[in-house]
Protein backbone atom coordinates (compact mmCIF):
# COMPACT_ATOMS: atom_id res chain seq x y z
CA UNK A 1 0.00 0.00 0.00
CA UNK A 2 2.91 2.40 1.10
CA UNK A 3 4.57 1.67 -2.38
CA UNK A 4 1.36 2.45 -4.13
CA UNK A 5 0.84 5.70 -2.97
CA UNK A 6 4.28 6.49 -3.20
CA UNK A 7 3.92 5.30 -6.64
CA UNK A 8 0.64 7.62 -7.31
CA UNK A 9 2.44 10.40 -5.34
CA UNK A 10 5.58 10.36 -7.90
CA UNK A 11 3.15 9.36 -11.05
CA UNK A 12 0.23 11.62 -10.57
CA UNK A 13 -0.21 14.09 -7.85
CA UNK A 14 2.93 16.21 -9.10
CA UNK A 15 1.93 16.43 -12.35
CA UNK A 16 -1.91 18.33 -11.31
CA UNK A 17 -2.54 21.63 -10.17
CA UNK A 18 -6.20 21.34 -8.63
CA UNK A 19 -8.44 24.56 -7.76
CA UNK A 20 -9.88 22.91 -4.94
CA UNK A 21 -9.89 20.10 -2.22
CA UNK A 22 -12.75 18.22 -3.15
CA UNK A 23 -11.52 18.21 -6.77
CA UNK A 24 -8.18 16.67 -5.83
CA UNK A 25 -9.99 14.26 -3.66
CA UNK A 26 -12.41 13.07 -6.35
CA UNK A 27 -9.43 12.64 -8.87
CA UNK A 28 -7.37 11.10 -6.67
CA UNK A 29 -10.27 8.37 -5.45
CA UNK A 30 -11.02 7.74 -9.24
CA UNK A 31 -6.90 7.25 -9.13
CA UNK A 32 -7.12 4.12 -6.71
CA UNK A 33 -10.73 3.19 -8.27
CA UNK A 34 -8.51 2.43 -11.44
CA UNK A 35 -6.48 0.33 -10.06
CA UNK A 36 -8.74 -1.41 -7.41
CA UNK A 37 -11.56 -1.91 -9.58
CA UNK A 38 -10.68 -5.05 -11.54
CA UNK A 39 -13.97 -5.10 -13.32
CA UNK A 40 -13.93 -1.60 -14.70
CA UNK A 41 -12.51 -1.17 -18.22
CA UNK A 42 -10.12 1.81 -18.09
CA UNK A 43 -9.77 4.66 -20.39
CA UNK A 44 -7.28 6.19 -18.36
CA UNK A 45 -4.44 2.79 -19.49
CA UNK A 46 -5.70 3.09 -23.21
CA UNK A 47 -8.55 1.11 -22.43
CA UNK A 48 -7.48 -2.12 -20.53
CA UNK A 49 -8.52 -3.80 -17.43
CA UNK A 50 -6.48 -2.91 -14.44
CA UNK A 51 -5.22 -6.62 -14.04
CA UNK A 52 -3.67 -6.74 -17.67
CA UNK A 53 -1.86 -3.24 -16.92
CA UNK A 54 -0.10 -4.46 -14.10
CA UNK A 55 0.77 -7.36 -15.84
CA UNK A 56 2.68 -5.34 -18.20
CA UNK A 57 3.80 -2.85 -16.00
CA UNK A 58 5.53 -5.91 -13.15
CA UNK A 59 6.55 -8.10 -15.78
CA UNK A 60 8.13 -5.30 -17.48
CA UNK A 61 6.86 -7.79 -20.81
CA UNK A 62 6.53 -6.26 -24.21
CA UNK A 63 2.99 -5.80 -25.31
CA UNK A 64 1.88 -4.65 -29.10
CA UNK A 65 0.85 -1.38 -29.59
CA UNK A 66 -1.97 -0.81 -27.67
CA UNK A 67 -3.50 0.59 -31.16
CA UNK A 68 -4.16 -2.98 -32.65
CA UNK A 69 -6.56 -3.70 -29.80
CA UNK A 70 -8.62 -0.20 -30.36
CA UNK A 71 -11.60 -2.21 -31.06
CA UNK A 72 -11.67 -4.44 -28.21
CA UNK A 73 -10.95 -1.39 -25.99
CA UNK A 74 -13.53 0.53 -27.57
CA UNK A 75 -15.70 -1.53 -24.67
CA UNK A 76 -19.50 -2.19 -24.57
CA UNK A 77 -20.64 1.09 -23.77
CA UNK A 78 -19.31 2.84 -27.04
CA UNK A 79 -21.05 -0.11 -29.27
CA UNK A 80 -24.60 0.91 -30.48
CA UNK A 81 -27.18 -1.94 -29.54
CA UNK A 82 -27.47 -3.35 -32.64
CA UNK A 83 -23.41 -3.86 -32.85
CA UNK A 84 -23.78 -5.38 -29.40
CA UNK A 85 -26.49 -7.60 -30.37
CA UNK A 86 -25.03 -9.22 -33.43
CA UNK A 87 -22.21 -9.65 -31.40
CA UNK A 88 -23.70 -11.82 -28.52
CA UNK A 89 -25.93 -13.68 -31.28
CA UNK A 90 -22.91 -14.67 -33.15
CA UNK A 91 -21.19 -15.72 -29.79
CA UNK A 92 -24.44 -17.76 -29.37
CA UNK A 93 -24.24 -19.64 -32.73
CA UNK A 94 -20.43 -19.94 -32.41
CA UNK A 95 -20.77 -22.18 -29.39
CA UNK A 96 -19.93 -24.48 -27.20
CA UNK A 97 -16.79 -22.67 -26.58
CA UNK A 98 -13.44 -24.59 -24.80
CA UNK A 99 -12.00 -21.48 -24.22
CA UNK A 100 -13.01 -18.62 -21.85
CA UNK A 101 -12.10 -15.63 -23.94
CA UNK A 102 -13.00 -12.15 -22.29
CA UNK A 103 -14.03 -11.12 -26.13
CA UNK A 104 -15.02 -7.51 -25.17
CA UNK A 105 -14.54 -5.90 -21.76
CA UNK A 106 -16.67 -7.89 -18.82
CA UNK A 107 -17.74 -10.45 -21.41
CA UNK A 108 -16.61 -13.71 -22.06
CA UNK A 109 -17.46 -16.65 -24.53
CA UNK A 110 -17.98 -19.64 -21.79
CA UNK A 111 -21.41 -17.73 -20.43
CA UNK A 112 -22.44 -17.82 -24.33
CA UNK A 113 -22.41 -22.32 -23.52
CA UNK A 114 -25.78 -23.94 -23.08
CA UNK A 115 -26.44 -27.14 -20.65
CA UNK A 116 -27.31 -28.78 -23.48
CA UNK A 117 -26.87 -28.68 -27.73
CA UNK A 118 -29.63 -31.14 -30.20
CA UNK A 119 -26.31 -32.64 -31.57
CA UNK A 120 -24.66 -34.50 -29.09
CA UNK A 121 -20.94 -33.78 -30.64
CA UNK A 122 -21.37 -30.40 -29.51
CA UNK A 123 -22.00 -31.89 -25.37
CA UNK A 124 -19.34 -32.22 -23.00
CA UNK A 125 -17.36 -29.56 -23.80
CA UNK A 126 -15.12 -28.26 -21.23
CA UNK A 127 -14.18 -24.78 -20.18
CA UNK A 128 -10.55 -23.41 -19.85
CA UNK A 129 -9.30 -20.03 -19.06
CA UNK A 130 -6.31 -19.48 -21.09
CA UNK A 131 -4.65 -17.44 -18.29
CA UNK A 132 -3.11 -20.13 -16.89
CA UNK A 133 -0.43 -20.21 -19.87
CA UNK A 134 0.90 -17.11 -18.49
CA UNK A 135 3.61 -18.33 -16.87
CA UNK A 136 4.81 -20.92 -19.80
CA UNK A 137 4.86 -18.03 -22.03
CA UNK A 138 7.08 -16.19 -19.71
CA UNK A 139 9.41 -18.70 -18.95
CA UNK A 140 9.71 -20.24 -22.24
CA UNK A 141 12.80 -18.64 -23.39
CA UNK A 142 15.13 -16.83 -21.70
CA UNK A 143 13.26 -13.66 -22.54
CA UNK A 144 9.89 -15.24 -22.48
CA UNK A 145 7.63 -15.36 -25.90
CA UNK A 146 8.47 -11.73 -26.91
CA UNK A 147 9.67 -11.47 -30.17
CA UNK A 148 9.47 -15.45 -31.10
CA UNK A 149 7.53 -17.54 -33.15
CA UNK A 150 5.08 -20.08 -31.96
CA UNK A 151 3.22 -23.01 -33.66
CA UNK A 152 0.02 -24.13 -31.78
CA UNK A 153 -1.14 -27.45 -32.38
CA UNK A 154 -4.66 -28.40 -31.72
CA UNK A 155 -5.16 -24.42 -31.06
CA UNK A 156 -8.96 -25.01 -31.21
CA UNK A 157 -10.64 -21.00 -30.43
CA UNK A 158 -6.52 -19.73 -30.69
CA UNK A 159 -6.93 -18.47 -26.92
CA UNK A 160 -2.97 -19.35 -26.25
CA UNK A 161 -2.45 -17.89 -29.86
CA UNK A 162 -3.63 -14.59 -28.68
CA UNK A 163 -1.98 -15.08 -25.87
CA UNK A 164 1.43 -15.03 -26.81
CA UNK A 165 -0.22 -12.25 -29.44
CA UNK A 166 -0.34 -9.77 -26.61
CA UNK A 167 3.34 -10.80 -25.03
CA UNK A 168 4.96 -9.63 -28.06
CA UNK A 169 5.59 -13.02 -30.38
CA UNK A 170 6.26 -12.25 -33.35
CA UNK A 171 4.32 -14.69 -35.29
CA UNK A 172 1.56 -17.34 -34.16
CA UNK A 173 0.29 -19.74 -36.31
CA UNK A 174 -2.85 -22.18 -34.51
CA UNK A 175 -3.23 -24.90 -36.54
CA UNK A 176 -6.91 -27.25 -35.71
CA UNK A 177 -8.35 -30.02 -38.13
CA UNK A 178 -12.22 -28.76 -36.86
CA UNK A 179 -14.06 -25.81 -38.94
CA UNK A 180 -15.81 -25.10 -35.38
CA UNK A 181 -13.04 -23.94 -33.52
CA UNK A 182 -11.27 -22.21 -36.62
CA UNK A 183 -14.38 -19.93 -36.58
CA UNK A 184 -14.50 -18.43 -32.98
CA UNK A 185 -10.35 -17.94 -33.60
CA UNK A 186 -11.35 -15.94 -36.68
CA UNK A 187 -14.53 -14.23 -35.32
CA UNK A 188 -12.34 -13.58 -31.70
CA UNK A 189 -9.37 -12.40 -33.75
CA UNK A 190 -12.15 -10.29 -36.11
CA UNK A 191 -13.41 -8.54 -32.23
CA UNK A 192 -10.11 -8.49 -30.54
CA UNK A 193 -7.04 -7.88 -33.38
CA UNK A 194 -8.66 -6.63 -36.25
CA UNK A 195 -5.65 -5.42 -37.54
CA UNK A 196 -3.12 -7.99 -36.63
CA UNK A 197 -0.89 -9.40 -39.63
CA UNK A 198 0.89 -11.93 -37.39
CA UNK A 199 -2.01 -14.60 -36.29
CA UNK A 200 -2.80 -16.92 -38.50
CA UNK A 201 -5.01 -19.94 -38.19
CA UNK A 202 -5.70 -22.99 -40.99
CA UNK A 203 -7.68 -26.05 -40.64
CA UNK A 204 -5.85 -28.80 -41.35
CA UNK A 205 -4.83 -32.08 -39.86
CA UNK A 206 -2.07 -31.68 -38.18
CA UNK A 207 -0.06 -34.60 -39.38
CA UNK A 208 -1.33 -32.79 -43.15
CA UNK A 209 -0.21 -30.01 -42.50
CA UNK A 210 3.53 -31.27 -41.44
CA UNK A 211 3.55 -33.27 -44.81
CA UNK A 212 3.15 -29.92 -46.56
CA UNK A 213 5.59 -27.44 -44.24
CA UNK A 214 8.81 -26.86 -43.95
CA UNK A 215 8.57 -23.45 -41.30
CA UNK A 216 10.54 -23.72 -37.61
CA UNK A 217 9.25 -21.99 -34.89
CA UNK A 218 10.96 -21.22 -31.73
CA UNK A 219 7.93 -22.43 -29.12
CA UNK A 220 5.94 -25.46 -29.81
CA UNK A 221 2.55 -25.90 -28.14
CA UNK A 222 1.34 -29.69 -28.24
CA UNK A 223 -1.28 -29.85 -25.67
CA UNK A 224 -4.36 -31.71 -26.08
CA UNK A 225 -3.89 -33.61 -28.89
CA UNK A 226 -1.05 -36.68 -28.31
CA UNK A 227 -4.05 -38.43 -27.12
CA UNK A 228 -6.28 -37.88 -30.24
CA UNK A 229 -3.80 -39.24 -33.14
CA UNK A 230 -3.53 -42.67 -34.90
CA UNK A 231 0.86 -41.92 -34.87
CA UNK A 232 1.59 -39.40 -31.82
CA UNK A 233 4.80 -40.51 -32.26
CA UNK A 234 5.32 -39.68 -35.96
CA UNK A 235 3.81 -36.38 -35.42
CA UNK A 236 5.41 -35.40 -32.05
CA UNK A 237 9.03 -36.49 -33.78
CA UNK A 238 8.05 -34.35 -36.84
CA UNK A 239 7.20 -31.37 -34.69
CA UNK A 240 10.42 -31.30 -32.82
CA UNK A 241 12.41 -31.20 -35.71
CA UNK A 242 10.36 -27.83 -36.50
CA UNK A 243 10.93 -26.28 -33.32
CA UNK A 244 14.07 -23.98 -32.55
CA UNK A 245 13.94 -23.81 -29.08
CA UNK A 246 11.10 -25.11 -26.77
CA UNK A 247 8.23 -27.41 -26.65
CA UNK A 248 5.51 -27.78 -24.63
CA UNK A 249 3.70 -31.70 -24.47
CA UNK A 250 0.64 -31.43 -22.31
CA UNK A 251 -1.30 -35.58 -22.34
CA UNK A 252 -4.18 -37.34 -20.55
CA UNK A 253 -2.00 -40.40 -19.37
CA UNK A 254 -3.07 -43.50 -18.59
CA UNK A 255 -2.56 -45.19 -15.14
CA UNK A 256 -3.42 -48.63 -16.58
CA UNK A 257 0.30 -49.28 -18.68
CA UNK A 258 3.93 -48.95 -17.19
CA UNK A 259 4.90 -45.11 -17.81
CA UNK A 260 7.50 -46.11 -20.59
CA UNK A 261 4.31 -47.37 -22.69
CA UNK A 262 1.83 -46.08 -24.83
CA UNK A 263 -1.76 -47.87 -24.99
CA UNK A 264 -4.26 -47.54 -27.84
CA UNK A 265 -7.71 -46.16 -27.23
CA UNK A 266 -10.95 -45.92 -29.72
CA UNK A 267 -12.35 -42.52 -29.69
CA UNK A 268 -15.53 -40.25 -31.37
CA UNK A 269 -14.02 -39.20 -34.77
CA UNK A 270 -16.72 -36.62 -34.62
CA UNK A 271 -17.14 -35.13 -31.06
CA UNK A 272 -15.55 -31.67 -31.20
CA UNK A 273 -12.73 -31.91 -28.58
CA UNK A 274 -11.79 -35.34 -29.93
CA UNK A 275 -9.59 -36.64 -32.85
CA UNK A 276 -11.00 -37.24 -36.59
CA UNK A 277 -9.14 -40.46 -36.62
CA UNK A 278 -10.73 -43.08 -34.23
CA UNK A 279 -7.91 -44.46 -33.37
CA UNK A 280 -5.60 -42.67 -30.79
CA UNK A 281 -2.75 -44.28 -27.98
CA UNK A 282 -2.82 -42.72 -24.64
CA UNK A 283 1.03 -42.89 -22.56
CA UNK A 284 1.57 -44.27 -19.48
CA UNK A 285 3.59 -40.76 -18.27
CA UNK A 286 6.34 -38.44 -18.78
CA UNK A 287 9.25 -41.59 -19.73
CA UNK A 288 7.31 -42.30 -22.53
CA UNK A 289 7.82 -38.71 -24.11
CA UNK A 290 10.83 -37.72 -22.26
CA UNK A 291 12.98 -40.31 -24.52
CA UNK A 292 12.01 -38.71 -28.17
CA UNK A 293 12.98 -35.11 -26.73
CA UNK A 294 16.06 -35.90 -25.56
CA UNK A 295 16.64 -37.69 -28.80
CA UNK A 296 15.83 -34.86 -30.62
CA UNK A 297 17.87 -32.53 -29.04
CA UNK A 298 15.95 -30.63 -26.47
CA UNK A 299 18.54 -31.80 -23.64
CA UNK A 300 16.85 -29.71 -21.03
CA UNK A 301 13.38 -31.31 -20.23
CA UNK A 302 11.45 -30.79 -16.97
CA UNK A 303 7.80 -32.65 -16.06
CA UNK A 304 5.72 -29.79 -14.92
CA UNK A 305 2.71 -32.06 -13.69
CA UNK A 306 1.44 -35.14 -13.29
CA UNK A 307 -1.95 -36.10 -12.04
CA UNK A 308 -2.55 -39.94 -11.61
CA UNK A 309 -5.71 -41.55 -11.75
CA UNK A 310 -7.73 -38.25 -11.90
CA UNK A 311 -10.51 -40.10 -13.08
CA UNK A 312 -12.69 -43.68 -12.65
CA UNK A 313 -11.14 -44.80 -15.99
CA UNK A 314 -7.68 -44.61 -14.82
CA UNK A 315 -6.90 -41.73 -16.68
CA UNK A 316 -4.17 -39.18 -15.38
CA UNK A 317 -2.41 -36.27 -16.91
CA UNK A 318 1.25 -34.20 -17.39
CA UNK A 319 3.02 -32.18 -18.85
CA UNK A 320 6.43 -31.74 -19.92
CA UNK A 321 8.59 -29.06 -21.36
CA UNK A 322 11.50 -29.88 -23.60
CA UNK A 323 14.14 -27.04 -24.18
CA UNK A 324 17.55 -26.99 -26.24
CA UNK A 325 18.62 -24.76 -23.62
CA UNK A 326 18.40 -24.18 -20.32
CA UNK A 327 15.39 -22.65 -18.84
CA UNK A 328 13.24 -23.18 -15.78
CA UNK A 329 9.74 -23.49 -15.78
C1 LIG B 1 -8.86 -31.62 -26.17
S1 LIG B 1 -8.89 -30.31 -27.35
C2 LIG B 1 -7.43 -29.43 -26.88
C3 LIG B 1 -7.52 -27.97 -27.19
C4 LIG B 1 -6.35 -27.12 -26.70
N1 LIG B 1 -5.12 -27.45 -27.39
C5 LIG B 1 -6.16 -27.20 -25.21
O1 LIG B 1 -5.04 -27.53 -24.79
O2 LIG B 1 -7.09 -26.91 -24.44
C6 LIG B 1 -8.42 -31.16 -28.81
C7 LIG B 1 -8.35 -30.25 -30.03
O3 LIG B 1 -7.62 -30.95 -31.03
C8 LIG B 1 -8.22 -30.75 -32.27
N2 LIG B 1 -7.80 -31.87 -33.12
C9 LIG B 1 -8.15 -33.16 -33.01
N3 LIG B 1 -7.52 -33.92 -33.92
C10 LIG B 1 -6.73 -33.07 -34.63
C11 LIG B 1 -5.84 -33.27 -35.72
N4 LIG B 1 -5.63 -34.47 -36.26
N5 LIG B 1 -5.19 -32.19 -36.20
C12 LIG B 1 -5.39 -30.96 -35.68
N6 LIG B 1 -6.23 -30.73 -34.65
C13 LIG B 1 -6.89 -31.77 -34.12
C14 LIG B 1 -9.70 -30.72 -31.93
O4 LIG B 1 -10.48 -30.16 -32.97
C15 LIG B 1 -9.70 -29.92 -30.65
O5 LIG B 1 -9.73 -28.53 -30.90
Amino acid sequence: MESFFSSLNEEYIKKVIYRNREIATADIYEFIDMFFNQTRWQSHFTGVFPTTFRLFERKRLSIKSWEVHLPFLRGLSDMSTKEREDIFKRLGDLSPWHFDHEILPGVRTGSFNRPDYADADFRGVALLDPGHMTKFFQKCAPGGICGKSLLDVACNSGAYCFLAHVFGAKRVLGVDVRQHWIDQAEFVRAIKFPRSTDIEFRRMDIAGYLNLSEERFDITIFKGIFYHLPDPIGVLGRLCDLTKETILVDTDSSDAVPESCLTAIKESKTQVMSGVDGLAWLPGGPAAIRPILEFKGFEFTEVKYWHRQTSPNKRGRFSIVGSRSPITM
